[in-house]
């Protein structure tokens, strides 16, 4: 197993680029078994998530190319409709092909995917959803196992405005009778894109409203070509890591309106932010000023960036409260960030962070990809050597994290650690 070790102090600065939405990627990936022929999608990230999605859709007969960040998927000659645990458990979106399977083949058996380190992530909306628009839904055994003839449109309100849900309620109506209505839909940016993706194949997704998205069934879907979006996370964490460092960075290939609540939080605790085109600047120096955040659905501040800022917090001026709404168990980071000199306390879905004035480098565990990110940037900035290990959790989600890093001037390398 890697693990990732980081001398600390180095303030970064120079130009990083950011790669492809992993979480745009991988419901574009399953899109694509829409399609009876190819897809391509490029800036796709590479990322341990798309190689066990590729693994997932191979298994069903669709075949993949991955060349360099561009991606070519075959969906001419699907052989199985079965998602099987052992690649499910690994990536909870995995469950993204059951919209598609159902819409094309009329059936799909997807195992459940569990709880994970967040909490228990139900994903009963995905199902009723897909019962909305007709489809008979039995677990059997740990599987989802559904079944429909031609789907057809309907209106669904959700309770809460999943991600996933809509993204998997999105691909099964592009090719349903008639036209859906998602009302509370989530309105991420990813989810956005696949909307742009499956209207560039033939599909007809428009959002009428900044929470209802309707999509007017076809009967078939072309084959395509898509560029996919930027990672508004990856960007956030470099965005943080520059913060944190007291550093002088500029993020290219990324897009800034993406992360307007993130930038005014970074701008209170006192960097100074600028924006051109597709480039972001920040600059900070001194001590970081603490603030408070809550977590909410965009165009809130993201839950996927709320292990990133507590590391900041960890080590800023004052005190800093979040309140985490969207998981409220996601914080394994915070053991871990203790364990460095932080002095976070936690009151059930509020994180308490009051800020000291160094961290102490130590060994740490990551726990899950953006708890993983934390400890990296709470390593850049303590005193001494901190090593992060079981790093296949970042492998998830940024792609080549150290190198990046390092390129912006961190003392940071990839070690081999011996397994148990
Ligand atoms: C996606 C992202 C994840 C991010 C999350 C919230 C991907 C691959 N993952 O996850 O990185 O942290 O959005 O922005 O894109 N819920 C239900 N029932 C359901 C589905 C969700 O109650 O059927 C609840 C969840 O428990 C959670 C909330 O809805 O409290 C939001 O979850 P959701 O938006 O679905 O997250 P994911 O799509 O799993």
């Amino acid at each position: 197993m890697d693990a990732i070790v980081i001398d600390g102090g180095i303030p970064l600065r120079g130009d990083v680029r950011i790669s492809g939405a992993k979480n745009a990627a991988l419901p574009m990936m399953a899109a694509s078994l829409l399609v009876d022929g190819t897809t391509r999608i490029t800036n796709v990230p590479r990322l341990t998530d798309v190689v066990t999605l590729l693994r997932l859709l191979d298994r069903m007969g669709c075949k993949g190319s991955y060349d360099d960040h561009s991606l070519s998927l075959d969906a001419t000659r699907i052989t199985s409709t079965e998602a099987p645990y052992e690649l499910v458990k690994k990536m909870r979106a995995s469950i993204y092909v059951l919209g598609p399977l159902l819409a094309r083949f009329g059936k799909a058996k997807v195992s459940l995917p569990g709880g994970c380190a967040w909490g228990p992530r139900p994903v009963d909306l995905h199902l009723k959803g897909m019962e909305a628009l007709g489809a008979k839904i039995e677990l059997e055994h740990g599987y989802i196992v559904a079944s429909a003839d031609r789907l057809k449109g309907a209106r669904i309100n959700l309770a809460v405005s999943s991600v996933g849900a809509t993204g998997n309620i999105m691909m099964a109506a592009a090719l349903a009778r008639g036209t859906t209505v998602i009302e509370n839909a989530a309105c991420e940016p990813e989810i956005a894109a696949l909307g742009d993706f499956l209207n560039e194949l033939g599909g007809r997704v428009a959002w009428t409203g900044p929470k209802t998205v309707e999509i007017e069934g076809v009967e078939s879907l072309d084959q395509g070509s898509f560029e996919n979006i930027p990672d508004r996370i990856e960007t956030g964490t470099f965005l943080a890591a520059a913060a944190i460092t007291g550093g002088d960075v500029r993020l290219t290939r990324c897009r800034p309106g993406h992360l307007s609540t993130v930038l005014s939080r970074l701008e209170e605790m006192g960097c100074a932010t600028s924006q051109e085109n597709d480039t972001l600047r920040i600059t900070a120096g001194g001590r970081l000023r603490s603030v408070d955040v809550i977590t909410e659905v965009y165009p809130g501040f993201p839950t996927d960036l709320q292990a990133q800022i507590m590391a900041l917090l960890a080590v800023s001026d004052g005190t800093g409260v979040i309140q985490e709404t969207i998981y409220p168990d996601r914080f394994t980071h915070v053991p871990e960030l203790n364990r460095l000199g932080a002095r976070v306390t936690l009151m059930g879905n509020v994180a308490t962070v009051r800020g000291v004035s160094e961290l102490q480098g130590a060994p740490v565990m990551s726990t899950d990809i953006r708890a993983s990110s934390a400890l990296i940037l709470a390593g850049l900035v303590a005193k001494g050597q901190t090593k992060v290990s079981r790093v296949y959790h970042i492998d998830r989600g940024y792609e080549a994290i150290e190198k990046k890093l390092a390129g912006l001037g961190a003392r940071i390398r990839r070690i081999r650690e011996e397994g148990p």
